[in-house]
């Protein structure tokens, strides 16, 4: 039961996340609103604590519901899928940052205004995460269907 759950939550957070990362790709468009950029705030905050799930829930079934750590641990794709998920972390760094800056200025009531360059690396980056994620239930799936087992000499 404890492992359907897990399993579970692991598929919620990874809906979510991706749900999320689409609410900011739609909100990040100029001329902002203060409504727009206190929600843009919020989603990357969710997104974030999403994020935290699925790496929870991610570790849980290596270590106590899946197939054994051994398991993943000598499959290529499970590496993989773990390498990509680390990618679309780095990638959302720089929109996590922009939206911390705009704190102050969201709180005094102020409308933040993103430069013509940060609203493309933030908009690229958003892009980017969202076409990783897209291979990483790939990859799982062939991982946990035996793909990807790396030969031991
Ligand atoms: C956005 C990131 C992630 C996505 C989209 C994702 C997606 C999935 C999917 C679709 C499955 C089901 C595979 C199947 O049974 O066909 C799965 C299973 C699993 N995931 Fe993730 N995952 C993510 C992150 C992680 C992370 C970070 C870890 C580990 C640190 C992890 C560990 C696992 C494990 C152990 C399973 C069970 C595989 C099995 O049944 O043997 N996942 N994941």
């Amino acid at each position: 039961m404890a492992a359907a759950l897990v399993a579970y939550l692991h598929y919620l957070s990874i809906f979510a996340l991706f749900a999320l990362l689409s609410i900011e790709h739609v909100l990040f468009k100029t001329p902002l609103d203060l409504s727009c950029a206190r929600s843009l705030m919020i989603t990357d905050l969710a997104y974030g604590i999403c994020a935290v799930l699925v790496l929870a829930t991610g570790v849980a079934r290596v270590l106590w519901f899946g197939k054994g750590a051994a398991y993943y641990m000598g499959n290529s794709l499970f590496h993989a899928k773990v390498g990509l998920f680390v990618l679309v972390g780095l990638l959302s760094i720089l929109p996590t940052l922009v939206f911390i800056k705009w704190r102050s200025a969201v709180k005094a009531g102020q409308v933040p205004e993103p430069s013509a360059r940060q609203l493309r690396l933030v908009t690229w980056s958003i892009r980017l995460e969202l076409l990783a994620l897209l291979f990483i239930p790939l990859l799982a799936a062939l991982m946990a269907r035996g793909y990807g087992v790396i030969a031991t000499g």
